[in-house]
C-alpha cells in the first residue's frame, strides 16, 4: 500500500453524485484530510437530496460548489480553474447517470462541465443498483471511460440499500483512498522513468537591494515545456527565474533569482536524462553590487561594473561526469536566426538548439511574452522548420521529439 504521506498537500476535487452511497463520501473526505490532502467538493443537484452541502463544507473546510451559473463563483474561481487546479478529480459516488454523461462528454451541470473542462486525471467510484451496473449501456460507458483514461475504485459485491445483492456497492472510503494514492503515484507515458531538468524565465541580477537588471522573458515557453514533459510521464524539475506564470501541475519547481542560483540548482539536480535550458539568463551581472540602496542625493551617476555570468547551457553540455544524455538550448535571435543558432549549437556544445525569431512583428507584438512561437529545431543531423504554433503546442511537439530521441538512444552511453 502507498505511504500515507503520499496524499500530503495533494489537491482533490471531489465530485459527489446523487446516490445513497453519498453518505460514505463524508467519511472519505475525513480520511483524505487526515492524510494531509485538501478537498474541494462539487455536488450535483441530486447529491444534495442525500447529503447537505453544509455537512460537506463542514468536513472539507471549503465552500461547496453546486451551481454552474453562480456568477460569484465564476468571478472567484471559474469551473475551469476549479478542475484544473486539482491533482486528481474523484467522482464518488459515480452514479449510472453521471458515468453516462461523462462517457458522452455532456456539460449540462457544474459536475459534468468540470469533468469535461480538464485533462487532470479522473478516478471514479461507481455506486448503483446491480442491474443498472450490469446493464450493457453502463458497461459500454465504463469501457469508454477506461479508454479515455478514467480509473475506477470498485464497485464491490454485497448487499445493497435497495435490498438486492451483487456488484454495485460503492468501494469503502479506505479502498478509495488507496486507489487515489495509487493513481497519484502513477506516472504514465513515454517519458516514464525519465528525469528532466528545465530552466525557464529571466534572471534578476541585483544592482542594490531594490534594483536589478532583468529581461522580457515571460517563462511561458519554458513552463509549457515542463508541463508537457510531466504530462508524458517525466519526473520534471523546473528551475524558474522570477515569472508571473503559475507553477505547472505535476512539476517540481525551484524558484531562483540570479544566474548563479540557477546554475547551482541545476547542478544539484544532476544526474538527469535530459536538460532543457529555456531560461533567458542574464549574460552579465553587476560585480560591484551595493549593500545599501544607491542614493541619487549623493550626486553623480552610479558606476556599474559588469562581470560575465556562468553559462548554464555550456556548463551542462561540457560536463565530463553526469552530462545529461540530451542537452537542449534555445537561441532567441532577431536576425540571421539559423546561422546564429547553428553557430551557437557548436559553441555551447549542446545537442539540439531551438531557434526562434524574437524580433517584433508588424503589430509590435513580440514572441517574448506572447503566446505564439515559430521555431527551427537544429540538430547535428539537420534542421526542422516548424510552422507557427501556440507555445503549448511547441512544448508538446518538443516533448514528443525528446521522448522519441530518448527511446531510440536508450542503452547508449
Ligand atoms: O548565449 P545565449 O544567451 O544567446 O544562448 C541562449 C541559450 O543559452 C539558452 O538556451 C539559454 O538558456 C542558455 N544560457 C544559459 N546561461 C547563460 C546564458 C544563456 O544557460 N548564462
Amino acid at each position: 500500500m502507498a505511504d500515507a504521506s503520499s496524499l500530503k498537500n495533494r489537491k482533490i476535487l471531489l465530485i459527489i453524485g446523487g446516490g445513497i452511497a453519498a453518505y460514505k463520501t463524508l467519511d472519505l473526505i475525513r480520511r483524505l484530510r487526515e492524510r494531509g490532502a485538501s478537498v474541494r467538493a462539487i455536488m450535483t443537484r441530486s447529491a444534495q437530496e442525500f447529503i447537505t452541502p453544509l455537512s460537506v463544507s463542514s468536513l472539507t473546510g471549503e465552500k461547496v460548489y453546486t451551481d454552474l451559473f453562480d456568477l460569484t463563483d465564476e468571478a472567484e474561481m471559474g469551473h475551469i480553474q476549479l478542475s484544473r487546479s486539482a491533482d486528481l478529480l474523484v467522482v464518488a459516488p459515480a452514479t449510472a447517470d453521471l458515468l453516462a454523461r461523462m462517457a458522452t462528454g455532456r456539460a449540462d451541470d457544474l459536475a459534468s462541465t468540470a469533468l469535461l473542462a480538464t485533462d487532470t486525471p479522473v478516478l471514479a467510484a461507481p455506486a448503483m443498483n446491480v442491474r443498472m451496473w450490469l446493464h450493457p449501456a453502463t458497461q459500454r460507458n465504463i469501457a469508454q471511460l477506461r479508454q479515455d483514461g478514467v480509473s475506477f475504485a470498485g464497485p464491490n459485491d454485497g448487499d445493497m440499500a435497495c435490498g438486492e445483492y451483487g456488484p454495485g456497492r460503492m468501494a469503502e472510503p479506505l479502498e478509495i483512498v488507496s486507489a487515489i494514492e495509487a493513481r497519484l503515484a502513477e506516472k504514465q507515458g513515454p517519458l516514464k522513468g525519465v528525469k528532466a531538468l528545465i530552466t525557464s524565465g529571466p534572471t534578476h541580477e541585483p544592482i542594490d537591494p531594490v534594483r536589478y537588471i532583468a529581461n522580457r522573458s515571460s517563462g511561458k515557453q519554458g513552463h509549457a515545456i515542463a508541463a508537457a514533459l510531466a504530462k508524458l510521464g517525466a519526473e520534471t524539475l523546473l528551475v524558474s527565474g522570477p515569472v508571473n506564470e503559475p507553477d505547472p501541475l505535476g512539476v517540481t519547481v525551484q524558484h531562483v533569482q540570479t544566474a548563479r542560483q540557477m546554475l547551482e540548482a541545476c547542478e544539484a539536480a544532476l544526474p538527469a536524462d535530459v536538460a532543457i535550458c529555456a531560461a533567458a539568463v542574464a549574460d552579465w551581472r553587476v560585480d560591484n553590487e551595493a549593500g545599501q540602496k544607491l542614493k541619487k542625493e549623493n550626486g553623480g551617476l552610479p558606476e556599474l561594473h559588469f562581470i560575465e555570468n556562468p553559462d548554464i547551457l555550456a556548463t551542462l553540455s561540457k560536463l565530463n561526469h553526469n552530462r545529461p544524455r540530451l542537452v537542449i538550448g534555445f537561441a532567441a535571435e532577431t536576425q540571421n536566426v539559423i546561422e546564429h543558432a547553428t553557430a551557437k549549437r557548436a559553441r555551447k556544445g549542446c545537442d539540439w538548439i531551438v531557434a526562434n525569431d524574437v524580433s517584433t512583428d508588424a503589430s509590435g507584438a513580440g514572441v517574448m511574452g506572447g503566446d505564439m512561437n515559430t521555431i527551427h529545431l537544429i540538430k547535428a543531423e539537420g534542421r526542422e522548420d516548424w510552422p507557427q504554433m501556440a507555445k503549448a503546442a511547441v512544448a508538446d511537439k518538443l516533448a514528443q521529439a525528446i521522448a522519441a530521441h530518448l527511446t531510440q538512444t536508450k542503452g547508449q552511453a
